[in-house]
C-alpha cells in the first residue's frame, strides 16, 4: 500500500496517491465499473491525485478462470488496496452454468466470502428520492411529500448468513437448518456505527428487530439500548421488522437511520430502494473498523441487459463518491461527483430505467461521459 500526502503551496489542495482495487464482476458489472473509473480519472485530472488500479476477479468471473468464486489471491489484493470498488456479481440462476455448482462455489459465495475475509461488518445503504425522479416513485404524491432520505445500516458479517447451516436426511425426510447467531460485540460495533452516522444526520435511529419472537433480537435490543446511553442526543426507537416493512411504504419520511441485522437489512434495503423508484441510482458501502471499505451499487448484475450499453452507471458512480468520502477522505471530490450526477439529471439525461417523458435517453457510456464532463 502506498500513500503520500503533499501540500501544494498556495492552493491548500491535498494531492493524494491511492491504490484502488476494481472488481468488475459479472453481468453489467464491467460496463458500470468502466464508467465509474472514467469519473474517477476525471477527479484525478482535476484535483491532481493519482490512483493506481488493480483488477480483482470475483464471482462468476473468478469461477470461469479459477473454478472458485473467491481466491486467496483476490483477498490479498483487496487487502493491499486502500479501497475496493465493485460492479456486481452473479448470473441468471436458470441458465448460467455457475448455478449447477454446489452453493458454496456459486458467485454469491464469493461476495459473502470477501465480506467476511475483510471483516466488512457495516453495510451502509442510502435510499434517497431524487426530486427529478419523483415520477419513478411508485408511491402516491401525498405519501412522497417533500421526498425522503434514509440510510439503512445493515450488519453484514453475522446472523443467518454466517451461522451454522446444514441439510440432513432423517428417516427419509430431508431437513435443513440455518442458524441466526449474534454476539453482543457484533451487535455493539454495528450499533456504534449507526449512532455515529445519526450524529451527522438528524440524530434519529430506528433499530429494527423481531424481539417479540427471537432471542437474537432481544439481545440486539438490549445491546442497542446500552449503546444509546453514550449518545444522549440521539433519539432511539425500536420497531418490529414486519411493521417496518409496512411503514416503509406507508410513511417512508419517518425514517432517517435504520439499524438492523443482516437478513432483515437485506430485505428492507431492497424495499427501501424500490420505494425510491430508482434502484439504478443507489450506492452502498461496506466498511470495517478502519477507513477501508468495499463500495458497490445496491442493485444486482442484471444479466438480461449485460453488454448492451443500457445499464445505469449512476449507482456505481455514486458508490465511487462514497469511496472518496469514507475511505479516501476526499470530501470535496465526493461532493463534486454528487453534484455532477445532480447536474446531468437536472439537464434531463436519463438511462432507460429512469426514463420519463421529455427527457433525453442515453446509454451507459454516454451517461458516464456526461457525468465526467460535469466535474
Ligand atoms: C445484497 C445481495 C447479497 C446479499 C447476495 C447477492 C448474496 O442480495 O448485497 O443485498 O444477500 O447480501
Ligand atoms: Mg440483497
Amino acid at each position: 500500500m502506498f500513500r503520500q500526502l503533499k501540500k501544494e503551496p498556495g492552493r491548500g489542495m491535498r494531492i493524494m496517491d491511492f491504490n484502488i482495487a476494481l472488481i468488475p464482476g459479472d453481468g453489467i458489472g464491467p460496463e458500470i465499473v468502466r464508467e465509474a473509473k472514467k469519473v474517477l480519472d476525471k477527479v484525478c485530472e482535476k484535483y491532481g491525485h493519482k490512483f493506481a488500479y488493480s483488477e480483482i476477479l470475483l464471482g462468476g468471473a473468478s469461477i470461469d478462470v479459477h473454478g472458485v468464486p473467491l481466491t486467496e489471491e483476490a483477498i490479498a489484493a483487496a487487502k493491499a488496496s486502500d479501497a475496493v470498488l465493485m460492479g456486481s456479481i452473479g448470473g441468471d440462476a436458470k441458465t448460467s452454468p455457475w448455478y449447477k455448482l454446489e452453493p458454496s462455489r456459486r458467485p454469491e459465495a464469493g461476495l459473502l466470502g470477501i465480506r467476511k475475509a475483510l471483516n466488512l461488518f457495516a453495510n451502509l445503504r442510502p435510499a434517497y428520492l431524487y426530486n427529478e425522479l419523483k415520477a419513478a416513485c411508485p408511491l402516491r404524491e401525498d405519501i412522497i411529500g417533500d421526498g425522503f432520505d434514509m440510510i439503512i445500516v445493515r450488519e453484514l458479517t453475522g446472523g443467518l448468513y454466517f451461522g451454522e447451516r446444514k441439510t440432513v436426511e432423517e428417516n427419509g425426510i430431508r431437513k435443513a437448518v440455518d442458524t441466526l447467531v449474534y454476539t453482543e460485540e457484533e451487535i455493539r460495533r454495528i450499533a456504534v456505527k449507526a449512532f455515529d452516522i445519526a450524529m451527522k444526520r438528524s440524530k434519529k435511529v430506528c433499530s429494527v428487530d423481531k424481539a417479540n419472537v427471537l432471542d437474537s433480537s432481544r439481545l440486539w435490543r438490549s445491546v442497542v439500548e446500552q449503546v444509546a446511553k453514550d449518545y444522549p442526543e440521539v433519539t432511539l426507537e425500536h420497531m418490529l421488522v414486519d411493521n417496518c416493512a409496512m411503514q416503509l411504504v406507508r410513511d417512508p419520511k419517518q425514517f432517517d437511520v435504520i439499524l438492523t441485522e443482516n437478513m432483515f437489512g437485506d430485505i428492507l434495503s431492497d424495499e427501501a430502494s424500490m420505494v425510491t423508484g430508482s434502484i439504478g441510482m443507489l450506492s452502498s458501502a461496506s466498511l470495517n473498523e478502519t477507513s477501508f471499505g468495499l463500495y458497490e451499487p445496491s442493485h444486482g448484475s442484471a444479466p438480461d441487459i449485460a453488454g448492451q450499453n443500457k445499464a445505469n452507471p449512476i449507482a456505481t458512480i455514486l458508490s465511487a463518491a462514497m469511496m472518496l468520502r469514507y475511505s479516501l477522505d476526499l470530501d470535496q471530490e465526493a461532493d463534486a461527483v454528487e453534484a455532477a450526477v445532480q447536474k446531468v439529471l437536472t439537464e434531463g439525461y436519463r438511462t432507460g430505467d429512469i426514463m420519463s417523458d421529455g427527457c433525453k435517453l442515453v446509454g451507459t457510456a454516454e451517461m458516464g461521459d456526461l457525468i465526467a464532463a460535469a466535474i
